[in-house]
């Protein structure tokens, strides 16, 4: 398990993450989402152990980060957001250099080298020089790299970043493949839909706050709470229901920025709980001719643009 407790991370006098908590279960495929300068990267440096936290603390089953990095860097493989790869090799060459520094023997390297190769779906690339390969196929390389150690926990820092559709669904063949070894995966990303379809479950920051920490079905809860309810009037005598409809409304605590849409159709925001949605409906169908009620599904994207407004 995975356990952030308000992780703080300032540069200079410039608070980049603020009190950041959060867990993630063994073998979860957890996705970090926020906008760009979010901090995702400082946070994911700090559980690589290349940055030290201002404040709190990040523990990996048990074992505190900051205070135990040899450990850390034995259970858990980074994948930065920018990488560099040494030109001049093979790809079998590179994972070998890697290989050879944990200090695994030639015939362990070699049968490594093939299935990680095989696992990032790089197998006829194996003789090509790391040069020649796209961006997509050295993320892959890269992402090898990070599983040399055979670490539980990795932490891709933007792996589909820059990606063709046809690339990032290789890369999301490959995280299945690392969910079904059992391994744990914090993988982040600015786009929440991106992640929202491959992960089990989300944590979404921006301004290095924390937003949203759960699955992904609860992010959806969570936001239909502040998706618009959509309100449409029986036609006949509109303009006296309409009026009477706002009336109404605007006596009912909790529900705001009430706007017509159309000639029989209010929205209006309302934060208040499910039975208090129900008494609402109630209330409305005993004094008006309600045809619909219901609230308007909000798309991820939609979501996302909401949950990390500028402010
Ligand atoms: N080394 C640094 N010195 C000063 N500010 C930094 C440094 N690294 C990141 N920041 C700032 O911290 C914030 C978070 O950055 P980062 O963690 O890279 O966000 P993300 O990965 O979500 O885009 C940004 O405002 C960024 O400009
Ligand atoms: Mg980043």
């Amino acid at each position: 398990m995975l356990q952030l407790e308000g992780l703080t991370r300032y540069y200079g006098h410039f608070l980049a993450l603020d009190h950041l908590s959060m867990t993630i279960g063994d073998g979860e495929l957890h996705g970090f989402v926020g906008p760009n300068g979010a901090g995702k990267t400082t946070t994911m440096k700090i559980l690589a152990t290349l940055l030290r936290p201002s404040e709190g603390t990040a523990t990996l089953n048990g074992v505190e980060v900051s205070k135990n990095p040899r450990q850390i860097r034995r259970m858990m493989g980074y994948m930065p957001d920018f990488f560099g790869v040494y030109d001049k090799l093979k790809a079998w060459e590179y994972l070998d250099f890697y290989a050879r520094c944990y200090g695994f023997g030639y015939q362990e390297r070699m049968r490594m080298i093939d299935n990680l190769l095989e696992l990032v779906n790089l197998q006829d690339k194996r003789e090509s020089y790391v040069d020649v390969l796209s961006r997509g196929m050295k993320q892959r390389l890269c992402l090898a790299r990070a599983l040399i150690h055979d670490p539980s926990l990795l932490i891709l820092d933007e792996p589909a970043s820059g990606m063709d559709p046809r690339a990032r669904a290789e890369m999301k063949q490959i995280l299945r493949s690392l969910k079904d070894m059992g391994k744990t995966v914090l993988i982040s990303s600015h786009i929440l839909p991106e992640l929202s379809e491959m992960c089990d479950s989300l944590t979404i920051i921006d301004h290095g706050r924390l937003v949203f920490s759960g699955s992904v079905q609860d992010l959806a809860g969570h936001m239909s709470g502040r998706a618009p309810i959509r309100l449409r009037l029986l036609e006949k005598d509109n303009a006296a229901h309409l009026e009477q409809a706002v009336q109404l409304l605007k006596q009912v605590p909790g529900i705001s920025t009430i706007s017509q849409e159309e000639q029989n159709l209010l929205s209006f925001q309302f934060e208040g709980a499910d039975e208090e949605v129900a008494d609402l409906l109630g209330m409305l169908t005993a004094q008006l001719p309600v045809l619909d009620f219901h609230r308007q599904p909000m798309n991820l994207e939609k979501v996302f643009m909401e949950v990390t407004q500028d402010d």
